[in-house]
């Protein structure tokens, strides 16, 4: 054993993959200006934070989910359910936009959006009542959740899982109960499915309520 050796071997490694992964200056600049030329401001807010209806919030959110988020939307496999307010399916108007973006756009934008900060949860209203929020976090930790999205949606296990908390509601409970009915493989989908598929729309909705409650903002 050569303990110096492997600690400075160690060093350099992790200085190349951070080095691999941290995006420039020019880069973020680039993300962001895909994110005001192509319309997501429109959908998605001031700096991904501020989404419009009940659409996802993306300040923050890991990057490599981003650009995989991205490439089944635009690829077609991440189809969803359909909006009843517009009768066609809530991802068509990104599917739309998706091919106006570059593989470059698609990483550039992602990069930015990761390292902005998260917003703070929008305040429910009504608000939610106790019993509810203390139904979500129970059901929460009894399915195993944690294992994956961290104690409360903030830390996930992996750099490729999503954040879930702070999100808006409606959406949290859309994509679980999406990835429950397998109407949403695409992606990493898959790997939640043995957890959630024992949770009832009860129970998803008491989640989703709970989880949209915790500020991610000030972790
Ligand atoms: C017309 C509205 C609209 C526009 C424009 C739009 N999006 Fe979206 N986006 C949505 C909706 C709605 C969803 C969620 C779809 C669903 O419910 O399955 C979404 C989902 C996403 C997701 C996946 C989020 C997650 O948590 O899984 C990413 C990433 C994303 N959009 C990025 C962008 C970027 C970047 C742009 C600009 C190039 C953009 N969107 C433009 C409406 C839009
Ligand atoms: C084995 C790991 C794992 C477990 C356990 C797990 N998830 Fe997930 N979850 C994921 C992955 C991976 C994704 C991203 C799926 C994709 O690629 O489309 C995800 C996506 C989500 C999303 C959608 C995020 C978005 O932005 O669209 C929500 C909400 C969610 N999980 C909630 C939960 C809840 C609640 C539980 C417990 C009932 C749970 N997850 C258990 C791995 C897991």
């Amino acid at each position: 054993m050569q303990p110096i050796k492997t600690t400075a071997l160690a060093a350099l490694m992790a200085l190349a993959a951070s080095a691999a992964t941290a995006a420039s200056d020019e880069e973020l600049r680039a993300g962001k200006g895909v994110y005001m030329t192509k319309t997501c401001l429109a959908c998605h807010g001031r700096e991904g934070a501020k989404p419009v209806l009940s659409y996802p919030m993306l300040a923050g959110q890991n990057e490599a989910y981003l650009i995989e988020q991205m490439e089944v939307i635009r690829d077609g496999e991440r189809v969803g359910t359909t909006d009843p307010a517009t009768g066609h399916p809530y991802v068509t108007g990104m599917v739309d936009i998706m091919h106006l973006l570059s593989e470059d756009d698609i990483n550039n934008v992602s990069a930015w959006l990761a390292s902005l900060p998260a917003a703070p949860p929008k305040p429910l209203d009504p608000a939610p009542s106790a019993e509810l929020l203390e139904a979500g976090e129970k059901a929460y930790r009894q399915l195993g959740c944690r294992s994956c999205h961290g104690p409360d949606g903030s830390r996930p296990s992996n750099k490729r899982y999503p954040f879930i908390s702070g999100m808006n509601p409606e959406y949290a409970a859309r994509a679980m109960t999406e990835i429950r009915d397998k109407v949403r493989t695409s992606g990493q989908s898959k790997l939640m499915f043995g957890t959630i598929r024992k949770a009832d729309d009860e129970e998803i909705l008491a989640m989703a309520t709970w989880l949209a409650t915790i500020d991610r903002s000030e972790k």
